[in-house]
Parts: C-alpha cells; structure tokens; sequence
C-alpha cells in the first residue's frame, strides 16, 4: 500500500489501481502541497464534519464520481449536496473493492457550520482501513482514549496517523501514551502546524517515540510511503 501525506489530516492510500483520501482539507490550508482540483481517487473517507477534514470533499467526489464514506450524519451531509455517499457507524466495518473499513470512538465534536448555523454531523470517528493486507489507523480528531488499548489489542495496526497539536485534539504527550495503547508498527504526526493554536514540532514527537522502542516518521507535506 502507498501512503501520501497532504498535511493537516489528509492522507491518501493506493493499492492496486484504487485509491481513496480522508479528511482532504486542501482550499485555506496554505501548507496543502496540492489542489482539490488535482485529486484523482475513487472514495473519500470523512472522520467527521469541521471544515478543516470536510474541506474539498464534495468537490473531490463530484469531479472523481468517487463515493465518500462517513459517519451516518456526515455522509447525509454529503449526500444532500449531491455526493454519492456509503453511511456507516461507530463500531461498524465494511468490505469494499479496496479493502475493509471500520469505524473507530473519536472523542470530539462534528458541527459543519452553514449558513450562519451548524448543522449536526454526528458523532466523529476514527478509520481502521486494511487494503493489501496492511493496517491503516487515521485516529481522527481525538482525545486520548483508554479504548486505544482494545483498539490496538484487536488489530495489528502497521501505521497508526494520530493528531499531535493540541488544543482541539491530543498534544504530543497524549499522542505518545496512544502508540503505548496501540502499539503500531509506525506512528504518523498529523494535526499540527496548519494553525497558530495547533503549533507542535514533529520531528520531537518521533524523538519521544523512539525513546519509548518504538518507530515514528514525520512525513513531509506531499511525501509518500510504501507499507
Ligand atoms: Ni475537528
Ligand atoms: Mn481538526
């Protein structure tokens, strides 16, 4: 499986000609090495409603005829502006073409404001996606949870993606007790630098990883990994 990091929480994984991105949050974040116009995949995965992982997601869809799937409320979102979605839920997993989805607690918020108002995304979530025999965990926008324990006693997670910026989700010292909890094979920072309130340095982060026995990489924006 190819992994690519577009920055904030966007990633997008290849395998054997299907591809899919999650949270592609690219218009308004500056740091984005791409254009929503420039993606091509065949879904669009969302943890959850906030403008900065809802993002180009439509726009993606629409141009790709790429099907999103999200948390209930989330994908009626999507489906109310036109988007060919697959609504499932917490706890729930689903065989594709491409490999197996399952959804995943995310403690957090998923308002999607519109409007002048906010309409309800539902509960978050987290992604626990298998394509080519290779466990991906996107963990979301997420305080640290002791369920990562189960989450990781359940899976082998080859890369876990997990938010290190702080204040709207773990900072690095949460992020770190999550690769104890889960015990990847890789850790993947996300999250951070895309805004003064979520600065973090993720080359400390992969420090402090080491420093436990265990394996990080900060992937720079637009560089790709094979797993
Ligand atoms: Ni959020
Ligand atoms: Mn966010």
């Amino acid at each position: 499986m190819k992994l690519t990091y577009y920055g904030h929480s966007v990633f997008k994984l290849e395998h054997k000609g299907k591809s899919l991105i999650i949270d592609p949050f690219l218009t308004g974040n500056e740091l984005a090495p791409i254009k929503a116009g420039d993606v091509k995949v065949d879904y669009v995965l969302l943890t959850h409603a906030h403008p900065d992982h809802f993002g180009d997601s439509v726009e993606i869809a629409k141009n790709n005829n790429a099907v999103v799937i999200a948390p209930f409320e989330t994908a009626v979102i999507c489906q109310d502006k036109g988007c060919a979605a697959h609504p499932m839920h917490i706890g729930g997993g689903h065989d594709f073409d491409f490999g197996r989805v399952k959804l995943t607690i995310a403690h957090h918020g998923s308002g999607c404001p519109e409007n002048g108002g906010m309409k309800c995304g539902g509960a978050p979530c987290g992604f626990l996606i298998t394509m080519g025999g290779k466990t991906v965990y996107h963990a979301g926008d997420t305080g640290l949870f002791y369920d990562m324990k189960l989450i990781g006693e359940m899976n082998r997670i080859d890369v876990a993606l997990l938010p290190i910026g702080d204040n709207f989700t773990m900072g690095m010292e949460d992020a770190l007790k999550a690769v104890e909890f889960l015990n990847p094979g890789l850790a993947i920072p996300m999250h951070y630098n895309t805004f003064p309130v979520i600065q973090a340095d993720p080359a400390e982060f992969v420090k402090m990883v080491e420093a436990k026995g265990k394996k990080a990489n900060a992937l720079g924006f637009g560089e790709s990994l094979e797993i």
